[in-house]
């Protein structure tokens, strides 16, 4: 029995399965400081064979995994290029000046997609003067820009500029595996053009705590160690890894659900007068509620009496569906606002 989770706030609020619970009970325990945690090493293993990368890293979040890479890739005084509201230029504390004593190169893209010839144009000449460029970083699917999957050749364009340059390419895929859903792909394919990828276990893929940061033996090994300086080592990590294992072998093909329940929400909510913000191809619908003389706080409030959670910044709020959400669920949720929204 799914737990009914009626939260359109974020994918982060889903619950563990009752196999991850069982899991994390049953899990073989060891210190993964010391590399011996069984339940630990199986999930870095599986998630690196999954992305078709060398070896895999747990860490604590998806801020965690993207520091830890970054920093593998990078000499103090680096030049980073990311997309303008990507999540790590945006919402990660600024932890790449701070802990990297790196600058941001910020471009604006287009859904979330940075044109090669702007990321070329981006990329510091060899010159005394200039700091050094030192990692492009992408992000898919892009939050910001709708949850929208970049497709194989966008990924292609990114990766064979930054390798122009001889410059490391880097992959926050928090939503990796609804990209690969959405683009009708194995995950490998996502993670074909980057060098290093950190992806979220407690997203849409329902573990309770954790992300992988996936890339070659050399990049991990280094990222492994940032995890330690950042006090990311953890002890019997496998209690929590172990649900981890079953979010890639069980949870990844119902993210198809998720976004057909999103397809679903934002048809009707277009049907109420609501604009949609997004194009909508994984599990986030943006909508703008001015066109029918609501703000965020009358959204929240119409929602939250009809038992859900959901919560905007002026008139623009995100949705997102996710395990505990189903199809049932939207329909009697778009019944429920329709009697609500004012015509
Ligand atoms: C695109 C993206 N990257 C990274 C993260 C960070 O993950 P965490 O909240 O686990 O630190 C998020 C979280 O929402 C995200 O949306």
């Amino acid at each position: 029995m799914v737990e009914k989770n009626l939260d359109f706030r974020s994918d982060t609020v889903t619950l563990p399965s009752p196999e991850m619970k069982e899991a994390a009970a049953k899990a073989p325990l060891g210190d993964d400081v010391y590399g011996e945690d069984p339940s630990v090493n199986k999930l870095e293993n599986l998630a690196a064979e999954m992305l078709g990368k060398e070896a895999g890293l747990f860490v604590t979040s998806g801020t965690m995994g993207n520091a830890v890479a970054v920093l593998a890739h990078t000499n103090r005084g680096d030049e980073i290029i990311l997309e303008a509201r990507s999540h790590i230029y945006v919402n990660e504390v600024g932890g790449l000046a701070v802990m990297g004593s790196l600058m941001a190169r910020t471009i604006q893209g287009e859904l979330g997609w940075m044109k090669p010839e702007d990321i070329r144009a981006a990329i510091r000449a060899d010159n005394i003067h200039f700091p050094s460029t030192g990692l492009l970083c992408i992000e898919n699917t892009h939050n910001s820009a709708g949850g929208i999957p970049l497709t194989i050749e966008q990924m292609k364009s990114n990766w064979d500029v930054a390798k122009e340059a001889g410059i490391g390419v880097h992959l926050d895929g928090a939503r990796v595996f609804n990209a690969a859903i959405a683009l009708g792909v194995e995950v490998k394919e996502v993670a074909r053009y980057t060098d290093t990828v950190q992806f979220c276990l407690s997203k849409g893929l329902a573990a309770p705590v954790g992300s992988v940061v996936v890339g070659s033996e050399e990049l991990v090994k280094k990222a492994r160690k940032h995890r330690k300086m950042l006090g990311g080592g953890m002890r019997q990590a496998g209690i929590i890894a172990a649900p981890g294992i079953v979010a890639l072998t069980k949870m990844v093909d119902r993210l198809a659900d998720d976004h057909v329940n999103a397809a679903l929400l934002a048809d009707g909510l277009k049907e109420l007068g609501i604009k949609i913000l997004n194009p909508v191809k994984t599990n986030m619908v943006y909508i703008d509620l001015s066109s029918v003389g609501w703000n965020g706080v009358d959204w929240g409030e119409a929602c939250a009496k009809l038992g859900w959670k959901s919560r905007g910044y002026g008139s623009r709020v995100r949705l997102c569906t996710h395990y505990g959400i189903e199809r049932e669920d939207i329909e009697s949720f778009l019944e429920g606002i329709g009697k609500l929204v004012p015509k």
